[in-house]
């Protein structure tokens, strides 16, 4: 193993060599080579090598779970800031229906639609190359049936490009669902704990799982997600112990939020991390950036720059020469008045 770790790192360093690599791997090169090639790279968190991107899929987040690599997922509404998130190597980016607080000025995500989220999906598709790129469902557009359900995750997938679909809960009626649309080749992310399209049934946003019956239905329905095929399941605002158990009894990934650090992964509101809403963030957010102090300081210097007209200057703007501007003006050189 440590040779195969220190040739790898060598190819890391060699672009050319990782190309034909690449290019012999199904041929010349044993498979354990070209797959410890793949973890070290992304363990170095390298997108590209040989001029390659490497897409991370379902079976990489697998892989990633069973090597112990700890997967790293943020939410990203818009292409600019997928472009930055996807860049700087998060494996996974979730379109969340958090957007309809975060960018729609709604109370809650229970007034999003299919079609807001198809709209910011396609945009977040359009900045991502290496990132699995997760749909998530809003309220009301898998709960009816099974059926309009399928229909729904199909959209999502055709009308986007999208990689998978996230939807809340695991009862048996969700389970038949998340059966039906992995059966149609969509990869699912469950979502339990604090479900927050449930916000109304829950009473507000709490810690789920404390006591004994609930835990063990979020341990059970854990559980009856992986049967029914889901590929992952987000676990929020859980006890970390629980978490924990959970994540050590399923073979797929857990991703946390506000589910401690046992989790398999973990995932983050962005706007929450970078500092960018005007409000206390909730307990397990760590704000990683103080982005929005820096949007408001660059805003105001903006204004004060145009008030003062130090902004813009000469520079910024175009030229034109002299003779034209002077025909304009009707004042043609030498002409005496
Ligand atoms: O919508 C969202 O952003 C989410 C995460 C908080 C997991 O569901």
């Amino acid at each position: 193993m440590v040779f195969i770790e220190k040739y790898c790192l060598e190819l890391l360093d060699e672009p050319e060599t990782g190309r034909q690599f690449i290019a012999n791997r199904k041929t010349r090169m044993p498979s354990c080579y070209w797959k410890a090639y793949f973890f070290m790279a992304r363990r170095s968190g390298v997108n590209r090598i040989g001029g390659l991107d490497m897409k991370v899929t379902i079976s990489t987040l697998n892989e990633m779970k069973a090597g112990g690599e700890k997967i790293t997922m943020l939410t990203a509404y818009d292409a600019p800031t997928a472009k930055i998130v996807d860049s700087s190597g998060v494996d996974t980016i979730l379109v969340g229906d958090s957007l309809g607080n975060v960018m729609l000025g709604f109370d809650d995500t229970l007034p999003v639609t299919m079609e807001h989220m198809i709209h910011h999906t396609a945009a977040v598709m359009r900045g991502v190359e290496r990132a699995f790129v997760l749909f998530d469902m809003p309220f009301m557009s898998y709960q009816v049936s099974v059926e309009e359900a399928v229909r729904n995750a199909g959209r999502a997938v055709k009308e986007t490009g999208c990689n998978g679909v996230k939807l809340e809960g695991g009862g048996e009626n969700i389970c038949r669902v998340v059966r039906a649309v992995v059966d149609c080749g969509i990869p699912v992310c469950g979502h339990l704990g604090l479900t927050p399209q449930s916000v109304n049934a829950m009473g507000g946003y709490k810690v789920q799982g404390k006591a004994f019956e609930q835990a063990k239905n979020i341990l059970d329905e854990s559980l009856a997600l992986e049967a029914a095929g889901a590929g992952m399941v987000v676990l929020e605002c859980v006890p970390w112990k629980l978490a924990k158990v959970i994540t050590e009894k399923l073979h797929i990934p857990t991703i946390g939020i506000g589910a401690g650090p046992h989790c398999d992964g973990q995932v983050l509101v962005f706007h929450d991390m970078m500092g960018l809403l005007d409000r206390k963030p909730a307990k397990f957010v760590e704000v990683f950036a103080q982005a929005g102090k820096l949007m408001r300081r660059g805003v105001k210097s903006y204004i004060k720059q145009v008030k003062s007209v130090d902004y813009p200057g000469t520079e910024h703007s175009f030229v034109i020469s002299d003779s034209v501007i002077n025909k304009l003006e009707g004042n043609k050189k030498g002409k005496k008045k």
